[in-house]
């Protein structure tokens, strides 16, 4: 007599970035998993690689459009990104396809809040150039003229894009004395305004900010909404932080209006092009620049881990459940 248990065939998974241990270790408890670990991303490899796979978690880095949807094999019943951000997959086409695209709002919230809070003191600061002043070993004499920032009270705050992010950079800032402002597709509810000014264009918005903290997601509509005309309206010496997108940004814009001298300060997280971003930002003076770690707390990388993963189990009846961006 036969004595072998049948093993039960779990799903397959392709995920294409390596994930923190514990998210290895609970993917696997669903999961047949496969894990992308070249140091470059996965590009044009994708569709040999996720041949066979009943699921797949890409990284906000690769690229999931049209052309790669329709091209996904029919064994692929399911996707999730690790990420809040859904720009680099198009929900229609994998809606089209019957596809469910899982995501990790909320858990990450606070944490890129801490992080653009941090951004606006270095702008207004400009930590970057004092630090490397230190590290260049040029730090003369304490001199009362030397190395001056801005002090944040009293500042306005224009937030672009007031979703969770954006309130939660709100929460922080008015605690340093920052009054708040800010864009949105629609006015918020008092309780969550909590005070905060509500201008109907991005122009109103621009006209009024002392530091523009762009929040905002990436949609088709939005992309370069900070372009020459909008960069004019800010007012002399403005700043300029942002930990959404960088393709929410004219980059070529940007760089004309920083060498006319019109922005004290810039402080940045995101950029077109990530990780191979214009050389020219290496050069800008008055300039934070960090490499897209709004979310990269053990944390949140953690519990963006499991949510995503939790999400696609769904589709197998595992896990408990998930955010789904393209809800049928
Ligand atoms: C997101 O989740 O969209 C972030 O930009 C990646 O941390």
């Amino acid at each position: 007599m036969n004595t072998t248990t049948p093993s039960i065939k779990r799903p397959r998974l392709l995920m294409t970035g390596i994930p923190p241990d514990d998210v290895k270790v609970y993917t696997q408890t669903f999961f047949d998993l496969t894990i992308w670990q070249e140091a470059t991303p996965i590009g044009a490899q994708l569709l040999d690689r996720v041949a066979g796979m009943d699921a797949l978690v890409v990284m906000p880095g690769d690229k999931l459009d049209v052309a790669t949807i329709a091209a996904l094999p029919a064994s692929v019943k399911v996707l999730g990104t690790y990420s809040v951000g859904t720009d680099h997959v198009d929900l229609k086409a994998a809606t089209a396809k019957n596809l469910h695209v899982f995501h990790t709002p909320d858990v990450l919230t606070e944490a890129v809040a801490d992080l653009a809070l941090f951004l606006i003191i270095a702008a207004a600061r400009d930590t970057s150039s004092a630090e490397k002043t230190l590290r260049d070993e040029r730090w003369g004499r304490w001199a009362p003229s030397s190395m001056l920032g801005r002090s944040l009270q009293g500042l306005h705050l224009g937030i672009f894009g007031m979703g969770r992010i954006g309130q939660a950079v709100a929460a922080r800032a008015r605690p340093f004395g920052m009054s708040i402002h800010y864009h949105n597709r629609s006015e918020l509810a008092p309780d969550q305004a909590k005070g905060a000014s509500y201008y109907a264009t991005l122009d109103e918005l621009m006209a009024c900010s002392d530091v523009l903290c762009i929040c905002a997601p990436s949609a088709p509509e939005l992309k370069g909404a900070i372009n020459a005309h909008r960069l004019a309206l800010l007012p002399q010496n403005a700043m300029l932080v942002n930990v959404a997108r960088g393709d929410l940004m004219d980059e070529e814009a940007l760089f004309t209006h920083m060498s006319l001298g019109r922005l004290s300060g810039i402080a940045m997280d995101v950029y077109r092009n990530e990780p191979n971003i214009d050389p020219r930002w290496l050069a800008l003076p008055r300039t934070t620049l960090l490499p897209h770690i709004g979310s990269a707390t053990r944390e949140v990388r953690s519990a963006m881990g499991m949510l995503v993963v939790d999400g696609v189990a769904s589709h197998f009846g595992l896990g408990s459940g998930g955010h789904c961006a393209n809800p049928a």
